[in-house]
C-alpha cells in the first residue's frame, strides 16, 4: 500500500468525510481524456481545439502551459467546462496529467508529420 493511501485510510478511520474524494483512485491522463474530453476535443466539438491539431494548439501552447492548466480549471469562454462542472471530482493531479496528455499527443503527432515537412531543423 502506497504512503498516498496509507494516509488516507489513517484519515478515514478518523471519520472525515473529505476521505472518498481524497482516496479516490485517481485516473490517467489518457483515461480522463478518452472518458470526458474527448467528446469535444476530438472532433472539434463547439470549435474545440482538435487533438494532434497542431495548427489549433500551436497559439495556445504560446500561452504557456501554466495557463493551458488554469483553463482547465476555470474552464475557458462559453464552451470549455470548468473541473467542478463535470460530474465526479478531478483532482489537481487529473488535470495537469490530462493536459500534458493532451499536449504531449499533438506536439508528437505534429513532429511527426506536419513540422518534418515544414522545419526540417
Ligand atoms: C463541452 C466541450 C469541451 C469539453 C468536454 C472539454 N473541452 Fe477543452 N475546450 C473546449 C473549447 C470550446 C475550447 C476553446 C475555448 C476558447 O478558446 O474559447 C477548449 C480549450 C481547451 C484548452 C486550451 C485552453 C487555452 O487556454 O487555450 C485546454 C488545455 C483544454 N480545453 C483542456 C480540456 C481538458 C483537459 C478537458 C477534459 C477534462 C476538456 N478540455 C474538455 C471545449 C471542451
Amino acid at each position: 500500500m502506497s504512503l498516498r493511501y496509507s494516509i488516507c485510510y489513517a484519515v478515514c478511520i478518523v471519520g472525515l468525510s473529505v476521505c472518498s474524494a481524497v482516496c479516490a483512485k485517481e485516473r490517467s491522463g489518457a483515461e480522463i481524456y478518452e472518458n470526458i474530453c474527448s467528446n469535444c476535443h476530438e472532433n472539434g466539438d463547439f470549435d474545440a481545439p482538435k487533438l494532434k491539431d497542431f495548427s489549433a494548439w500551436k497559439p495556445r501552447l504560446a500561452k504557456g502551459k501554466r495557463v493551458l492548466y488554469q483553463s482547465a480549471f476555470k474552464g475557458l469562454g462559453d464552451n470549455m467546462p470548468a473541473r467542478n462542472e463535470y460530474e465526479g471530482h478531478l483532482s489537481n493531479r487529473e488535470i495537469y496529467d490530462t493536459v500534458n496528455y493532451m499536449v504531449k499527443k499533438t506536439v508528437q503527432y505534429s513532429s511527426s508529420h506536419e513540422l518534418v515537412a515544414s522545419n526540417p531543423n
